[in-house]
């Protein structure tokens, strides 16, 4: 949510801070803006709008120096207008400022300002932090923000600038990510690594409460006392085309097709024969530990929490283990009763999700043993988990997650026959399950190949307003997955709903007007699931069926009922939310592309949900 781009060194400025904006612009896109200096003198250029309108303002007004920080915005407080656009500015225009996260206080902060008169020109709570800053501000800049600091409630991942004192970029985080690029003679700082990339691989994260100051032939890091702190140089192996769009028109298209790669990367190295098992790095558990366990609770937002309802299924039938999912949002406020040997699993694309955070946190400081899966590697719920396994997905760019959605699946099956194996699964079943697993990247390539069939579906459909995906047991969780999909980026209103229940309530929606789409399982339950249909078929409804091909009996009853019908490969009934989930993303997205939306860039939706 919001990027942050900061550079200090030889080279101009501005194109830098533009390319790492843009890199960046899928975290925030309603406005843009940048601060440079070249000596004493602050350009300063902001913009309502995407990137690309910020670049063409720069090209009427160039902004010229070697140092300089930028801001792509997702509006918190204040509309997205060129007034509220970061960076903001005190003292005269000698002090700028961008700024990612929440500052609570900033009302009551703005109030003793005012009263010493201060006036204030945006609705924003950073502009707070540029006057403060101005009032601390005697000849050392990095002093005045380590004064500030303590007076700021809230969370932030904050660059700053200042004409009176242009060798140097201060930046300071406390829950807001903050990530510093070492170059040869030239620094950057981001919110996000993947500003940095075609720069640097170089990189050192900031922890909470701590500062960084950049200067063109050095950086410190200083923890909040002011005393400089020893930093682990990390490397990013994240190589710049993997952020780049490649043939596709959209980061969407191409993350959907990249996943058969992104599940082999997953599974490489973790699927293991000799125990027919799989094999994790970086759990920190060991067997006795994980056998004790009595209970897991994952906790996620959004896509990630529908993964997470996925891993519920695949716990307790292949590992025996109980789960309960919960949002995050929720679960950090609930005082639940939970015993000790509950294991608490955050899931979690960006590993920034604020309040994904603050539930590993609360579960952290409750004594529980807390794992994360996280998909950016170095990402505060990466470090911050007692242990976790990556997604090795590479980076996802589309807002609506796709390629992380599968990744996560994929690494809690493997999870769940690593602990299955510890209990009740045999060495046949384990390998069964590996024979089944390694096979599933291909049946992923060939679920993608209804392209052009969903392509007319989605031309057919186009105009409606409402639309039902309905699903049960493990493709229960994949329907509210493609109805969050559709919603997200087509803006028409989905639901998702488990199969049987849709006639305690959304059957009422069902005219000809409203299609659902069946996700129809392989195993036990196809009966109920065809009745089900038939329930929607009799009041008018239009019928799209996903169906594993290869039962010739089933595809003659779906031909007859439903006006579609998808057939995805035949895969084991716990892997089959990850062929059927391929077409649902492909109709979101051509549902999205037909009404003309911005498929990359949702309106109001930001790809990484830092505030709360
Ligand atoms: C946002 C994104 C979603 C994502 C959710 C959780 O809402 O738009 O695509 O599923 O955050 O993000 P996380 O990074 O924690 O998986």
């Amino acid at each position: 949510m919001c990027g942050i781009v900061g550079y200090i060194g030889q080279r101009e400025a501005e194109p830098i801070l533009v390319e790492g904006l843009r890199r960046l612009e899928y975290r925030g896109y309603d406005s843009a803006g940048l601060a440079t200096l070249s000596g004493a003198e602050l350009h300063l250029r902001k913009q309502a709008g995407r990137i690309a309108d910020l670049v063409r303002h720069l090209r009427d007004r160039p902004a010229a120096g070697c140092l300089g920080i930028s801001h792509t915005r997702w509006a918190t407080h204040g509309p997205a207008t060129d007034r509220n656009a970061h960076p903001h500015v005190a003292g005269n225009g000698s002090i700028a400022i961008v700024h990612n996260g929440v500052i609570e206080n900033y009302t009551n902060l703005k109030r003793q300002l005012q009263a010493d008169g201060v006036v204030f020109a945006t609705d924003t709570d950073t502009e707070v932090i540029a006057h403060l800053i101005d009032q601390h501000l005697q000849d050392d800049l990095v002093e005045a923000v380590r004064q500030v600091l303590p007076l700021l409630k809230g969370t932030y991942g904050l660059a700053v600038v200042s004409s009176r004192q242009p060798d140097v970029l201060v930046g300071a985080r406390l829950g807001s990510p903050l990530v510093v690029g070492i170059g040869a003679d030239e620094h950057l700082l981001a919110s996000d690594p993947a500003a940095l990339l075609g720069h640097t691989r170089n990189v050192v994260y900031l922890q909470d409460h701590q500062m960084c100051v950049l200067r063109a032939d050095g950086w410190d890091l200083l923890d909040a006392n002011h005393t400089r702190v020893a930093a682990a140089v990390q490397r990013i192996d994240w190589a710049p085309a993997d952020a780049d769009k490649g043939p596709y028109e959209h980061y969407m298209l191409k993350e959907i097709y990249e996943q058969p790669e992104a599940l082999e990367n997953a599974m490489r190295g973790r699927l293991a024969d000799a125990d027919a098992s799989a094999h994790f790095g970086g759990l920190n558990l060991n067997a006795r530990q994980l056998r004790r366990a009595e209970r897991f609770v994952f906790t996620a937002c959004g896509t990630s929490w529908h993964a997470a309802l996925v891993g519920e299924y695949l716990f307790e039938e292949l590992a025996r283990i109980p789960v309960e999912v919960e949002y995050a949002s929720e679960f950090r406020y609930r005082n639940a009763p939970m015993d000790r040997n509950t294991i608490v699993l955050a899931i979690t694309q960006s590993g920034e999700t604020a309040d994904t955070l603050a539930a590993l946190r609360e579960s952290k400081r409750k004594g529980h043993h807390t794992l994360a899966l996280c998909n950016v590697v170095g990402s505060t719920i990466a470090r911050e988990a007692d242990g976790g396994v990556y997604l090795h997905a590479g980076p996802e760019i589309g807002v609506a997650s796709t390629k992380a959605f599968s990744n996560q699946v994929c690494v809690l099956a493997m999870l769940a026959l690593y602990l299955g194996r510890m209990g009740h699964l045999s060495s046949i079943q384990g390998l069964r399950m590996l024979k089944e697993m390694r096979a599933l990247p291909n049946a992923v390539r060939r679920a993608l190949g209804c392209h052009d069939d969903v392509r007319r579906i989605a031309a057919k459909y186009q105009h409606v307003r409402n639309m039902l995906y309905l699903g049960r047991q493990y493709l229960f969780p994949v329907a509210l997955e493609g109805a969050l999909k559709l919603k997200e980026i087509s803006y028409i209103h989905a639901e998702g709903y488990p199969a049987a229940e849709m006639k305690h309530g959304p059957i009422a929606l069902v005219d000809e007007n409203t299609p659902s789409v069946f996700l129809i399982n392989a195993g036990g339950v196809v009966d109920k699931v065809l009745s089900n249909l038939e329930e929607i078929k009799a009041r008018g409804g239009p019928v799209i069926a996903i169906a594993p091909e290869g039962d010739d009996e089933l595809a003659n009853q779906l031909h007859d009922r439903a006006d579609d019908v998808l057939f995805v490969p035949q895969v084991p009934e716990y892997l089959q939310p990850l062929v059927s989930v391929a077409p649902l993303q492909l109709l979101a997205y051509h549902m999205a592309l037909l009404r003309d939306c911005d498929v990359d860039k949702p309106r109001n939706l930001a790809k990484s949900v830092t505030v709360e």
